[in-house]
């Protein structure tokens, strides 16, 4: 599957260059979706991620921030073999120190007791140390955590709900999801509740470095759209949004969303794309975010009027996109990246000549070998990415 996925192995290079050389981060840019309620903002950021773990569905689901940062881990990490247990037998309650786990339960009774080997996991910020192997419960908390501090009716909170998800298979990177844009108060919710939430969504999306993906479902007008409204606010120049129109299969026959996918309606420098998510009679029937994904590409590729455009419709797109968009993040990086690595390797060169070439690796030297190791390795490697110059002192 083409995904940011694909991302990985540069960006942990990149990284491990970095480190060395005394650079702390990337700063990749933060994805936050922006939309109405229930135009389908949760559904994307699940199927980017490949994973089923956050609550959807009609009506009001997202009423607190979740700022879900993804971390790589290799394959072999360490951290994967400290196998915490935490999933707890149905009905057992929390709270009760003495409650034992499924884990105890297998162990005590022996029953061909097997840890389990899952390399990814989820932690919550207000659950320190607990690690989250099946993600249908990684769901479960977001629920409990969002009634915890928003209430059981429909009130919102602008406090965040932290998770990180822990695997092999994501790239270091941080979305946000958000609650949606609503007009009228419904249950617990203020009177000024479409202001309250509007200011929420612009302490995210107003830094700089975000990338807005602007949900509107394209069964809306898009005059109406309020993401693209707010975006605007933000964003005037459009240089850092991109449109994504859900909801195409669900369109009065006989129109369609050409215009608007062509960018002939609206101006956005990183332009628009059309996607279907599962609807819910999908979400009841527990289909796969891989299936979906196919079906979505099915849809696109039969369609009378987008096969013309296929190519550039659907998550898997989207995905692309968003891996340009950070490739190009990490390009203007690297001039930085360079000088900083120069003034290392030059300094390490200094080193060598005043320890005089043995060639013998002692301990003194052994840092001045890794240097150079790293001096070219840092050569191939940013020039591979970068596509100009090979030469690291330029
Ligand atoms: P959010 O409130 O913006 O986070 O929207 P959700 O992701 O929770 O989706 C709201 C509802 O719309 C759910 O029932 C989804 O199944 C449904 N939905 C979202 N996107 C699509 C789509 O592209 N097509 C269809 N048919 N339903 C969708
Ligand atoms: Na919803
Ligand atoms: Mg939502």
């Amino acid at each position: 599957m083409a995904s940011l996925e694909d991302l990985i192995p540069t960006v942990n290079k990149l990284q491990d260059v970095m480190y060395d050389a005394g650079i702390d981060t990337l700063d990749l840019p933060i994805l936050a979706v922006v939309g109405s309620q229930s135009s389908g903002k949760s559904s994307i950021l699940e199927t980017l991620v490949g994973k089923d773990f956050l609550p959807r569905g009609t009506g009001i689901v997202t009423r607190r921030p979740l700022v879900l940062q993804l971390n790589n881990i290799a394959p072999d990490s360490p951290l994967i073999s400290e196998y915490v247990p935490n999933d707890t037998t149905e009905g057992v309650e929390e709270n009760g120190e003495s409650e034992m786990t499924l884990e105890d339960h297998l162990r005590k009774n022996n029953k061909s007791y097997q840890p389990p080997t899952k390399d990814e996991w989820g932690e919550f910020l207000h659950l320190p140390g607990r690690r989250f192997y099946n993600f249908k419960q990684i769901r479960q908390e977001i629920a409990n955590e969002t009634a915890r501090i928003a209430g059981k009716d429909k009130g919102i909170s602008k406090v965040p709900i932290n998770l990180k998800i822990f695997s092999p298979h994501v790239l270091n990177l941080t979305l946000v999801d958000l609650p949606g844009i609503t007009k009228v108060p419904i249950g617990e919710q203020p009177p000024d509740i479409e202001k309250q939430i509007k200011n929420l969504i612009l302490e995210y999306i107003a830094t700089p470095s975000c990338v807005i993906l602007a949900v509107s479902p394209a069964n809306v007008d898009l005059v109406n759209s309020e993401s693209l409204k707010l975006a605007r606010e933000v964003d005037p120049h459009g240089k850092r949004t991109i449109g994504v129109i859900t909801k195409l299969d669900l369109m009065d026959s006989g129109t369609n969303a050409l215009d608007i996918l062509s960018g002939k309606l609206y101006p956005l420098r990183l332009g628009f794309v059309g996607v279907v998510n599962r609807s819910q009679q999908d979400i009841q029937l527990n289909k796969s975010v891989e299936e979906a994904l196919d079906n979505e590409q099915e849809y696109f590729n039969r369609h009378p009027v987008y096969r013309t455009i296929s190519g550039r419709c659907g998550t898997r797109y989207l995905a692309k996109l968003l891996n340009q968009i950070l490739m190009s993040h990490i390009r203007d990086k690297l001039p930085d990246i360079k000088a900083r690595l120069n003034t290392l390797i030059g300094q390490s060169e200094q080193e060598l000549a005043s320890l005089g070439d043995t060639g013998v690796i002692t301990n003194e030297n052994r840092a001045g070998l890794v240097l150079q190791l790293m001096n070219k390795f840092a050569t191939n490697f940013i020039s591979s990415i970068d596509g100009t110059s090979s030469d690291i002192s330029t």
